[in-house]
């Protein structure tokens, strides 16, 4: 039986040979890359530090700056000086800020086809266009990927999604996607590696591959992988970096786990509603919708080739006057190509406003919408409030789709434009790193670290307790992303290296007691609904919480990378045996976990009584090496203790 692609490369990353992989059993994969962007960043090298290990021994990895670029104070530009020396002292490249948002960046500059990516941040499977299998991870999964470690993962299942045919003219590689969440939904990639395979992916270039691969993180699969073939050589070409294809295909007989099918040519502009990015329906049935905001860029759309079909459209014409248009390049390489090439002229001359290559309005740093306004956007998640503005409507589409309405004012169908110009890719993008890609240094030994005022110590929880009581502090619902438990914005991440001060922000946009109720109890437990901690990658959503003594979430369900999370600092990730019991647990419930470790020692069930006199059954599902994370109150510690971590 022939192999898929992701078969072959987690084949050849397993750190030991006996592993089955059978889906849902945990494997231990050897990580070749890693990525970190400064809002997770400073917590994954203080913990890499914690390690006391000297030299990266990953074969690539890279620290960023996208997410922080702002400085209204001294905080950002802290960050940003640690970042920049720790980089130098152990061995990481550095990405300057205004170099562009990491995942851009890492495809251009860094992907290597076969080789696996561990990154902190939720939108890692990018360089999957280029046939890495790219897989977020929380900071400290990737401090210990840089220290050597391996990563731990449930073997998830293969999804194979074939492409047959060929766009029509206007439908753009964002559409393909929209369709996916359309169809599976934010829970329907749980668990699962989706592989592109079919004739129709010769209808999409790398940077297109990358679009749909980007936004796979919102199908809440592990990640999205496109085979290395003479596309992907093609583009590394462009790169100046030929030498980093190889040809990677799967089995003409591959099988999969499960197999989905699109026919491109049946695909038409597609666009996701307020709030959720699978919220999906057709351009067409909402058009006429009148727009405050239009936003090209973000990590999802930010290529050559978004800027040039924005161009393409905004050429010789004028920004409608209700609309306030921005466009970000994705990273300085785009930048100066679209500069070279004249694209950036057009662009300027309609009226748009050009922003710094990197993330910029996606994470709510900067163009908040107006109150109440509508935004149309190119980006990847359309979260309630993200945008910095509470009560904002934010719509998800293609580049396409933005710049032709960004003209009209209201949403328009592409199609209705005109006829459709495909636009090249060059010949060759502007290559020069002109010094924003700092080398690691020749001589670390010289190097000081620089921590300012804004670098403070990590938290640490003890080893798990015999025994957890606390209260029921907050009581939430279904689809809680990372965003309402640590929101993001221009005024909170530049506190992502002070715990402290950022846990102050913990649920404030649900609930602005919770951090004072959580430390006037003593920390306690939280009830939610199902696929808790969607969205980002960020760990603080699970270190903030712990460092305010949040002891265990009893959830319907949990999202991947936030239950890794949660784990990873000791805090238990609990589900209702019953879900009707979620109805039954009230805010002040005084809920009582006797004899925990030694109930996990037995199996995954755990019995939870309340003080009222009520019993509910919950589970764990954790493998052993987990367990004992738990057990150690959380990875760093585990890893510092010198218990088994794979093969360290
Ligand atoms: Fe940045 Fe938004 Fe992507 S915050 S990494 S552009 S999802």
């Amino acid at each position: 039986m022939g192999e898929s692609l992701t078969m072959k490369i987690l084949r050849e990353h397993l750190m030991s040979a006996t592993e089955t992989m059978k889906p849902g059993e945990e494997i231990l994969v050897k990580i070749d890359h890693t990525l970190t962007q400064d809002a997770t960043g400073t917590m994954a090298y203080l913990q890499f530090e914690a390690m006391g290990i000297g030299q990266v021994k990953t074969r690539v990895s890279v620290s960023y700056v996208d997410h922080n670029t702002l400085q209204t104070g001294y905080e950002n530009m802290d960050d940003h000086v640690f970042l920049q020396t720790f980089a130098q002292k152990h061995g990481v490249y550095f990405s300057r800020p205004g170099n562009g948002i990491c995942h851009q960046v890492h495809l251009e500059r860094f992907s290597e086809p076969g080789y696996i990516l561990l990154g902190s941040d939720s939108h890692t499977p990018t360089s999957g266009g280029a046939g890495m299998l790219a897989i977020g991870a929380g900071g400290l999964d990737v401090a210990v990927a840089m220290a050597g470690g391996p990563f731990g993962m449930p073997m998830p299942k293969i999804v194979g999604v074939k492409l047959t045919g060929k766009r029509q003219p206007w439908v753009a590689a964002k559409d393909v996607i929209l369709e996916m969440l359309r169809r599976l939904s934010v829970k329907g990639g749980v668990g699962n590696i989706f592989e592109y395979h079919g004739d129709g992916i010769n209808d999409l270039t790398v940077p297109e591959r990358a679009t749909i691969c980007n936004m796979g993180a919102e199908l809440g699969a592990t990640t999205s992988v496109f085979p290395s073939d003479g596309i992907t050589q093609a583009f590394l070409k462009k790169q100046g970096r030929e030498n980093a294809w190889r040809e990677l295909l799967p089995d003409a007989d591959a099988t999969y786990d499960e197999l989905i099918e699109i026919d491109l040519s049946t695909l038409e502009p597609m666009i996701a509603q307020p709030h959720m990015p699978d919220n999906v329906t057709t351009v067409r049935s909402l058009a006429g919708l009148k727009l405050d905001q239009v936003c090209i860029g973000s990590c999802t759309n930010s290529s050559f080739h978004d800027l040039a079909i924005a161009g393409h459209v905004l050429k010789g014409k004028r920004v409608a006057p209700n609309v306030s248009m921005t466009l970000t390049p994705g990273s300085r390489q785009v930048f100066a190509t679209i500069a070279r090439d004249g694209i950036l002229a057009d662009i300027i001359s309609a009226g748009a406003r050009i922003l710094e290559a990197a993330c910029g309005p996606c994470i709510g740093m900067g163009q908040a919408p107006r109150s109440g306004g509508i935004s149309l956007r190119s980006f990847n998640r359309n979260f309630e409030g993200r945008s910095g503005t509470p009560d904002a409507k934010v719509y998800l589409c293609s580049p396409e789709t933005a710049a032709v309405s960004a003209l009209t004012g209201v949403l328009t169908d592409p199609r209705d434009f005109g006829e459709y110009v495909a636009q090249k890719e060059p010949e060759r993008y502007n290559v020069d790193d002109e010094g924003m890609i700092l080398p690691p240094a020749e001589n670390p030994e010289s190097i000081e670290v620089v921590r300012g005022p804004n670098i403070k110590p990590l938290p640490q929880r003890g080893p798990l307790e015999e025994e957890i009581a606390g209260k029921v502090l907050l009581k939430v619902g279904d689809n809680i992303t990372t965003d309402h438990i640590m929101p993001a914005g221009s005024k909170i991440l530049p506190l992502r290296s002070n715990i402290p001060a950022i846990s102050e922000f913990v649920f404030v946009r649900i609930d602005p007691q919770f951090p004072a109720r959580a430390k006037a109890n003593g920390g306690g437990i939280i009830i939610a609904g199902s696929n808790y901690g969607q969205g980002s990658s960020r760990e603080h959503a699970a270190l903030a919480p712990m460092y305010l003594g949040v002891k265990a979430i009893i959830a319907k369900s949990f999202a991947r990378i936030h239950r890794a999370n949660l784990i990873n600092f000791g805090i238990l990730p609990l589900i209702f045996s019953n879900e009707g019991d979620y109805d039954s647990l009230n805010p002040d419930d005084e809920l009582i976990i006797k004899d925990v470790r030694t109930q996990l020692e037995k199996g995954s069930t755990i019995q939870i009584e309340t003080k009222a006199g009520k019993a509910l059954t919950v589970s764990c599902e954790v493998s052993p090496r987990q367990r004992d994370i738990i057990f150690s109150g959380g990875l760093l510690n585990h890893v510092k203790n010198g218990v088994s971590n794979g093969s360290q």
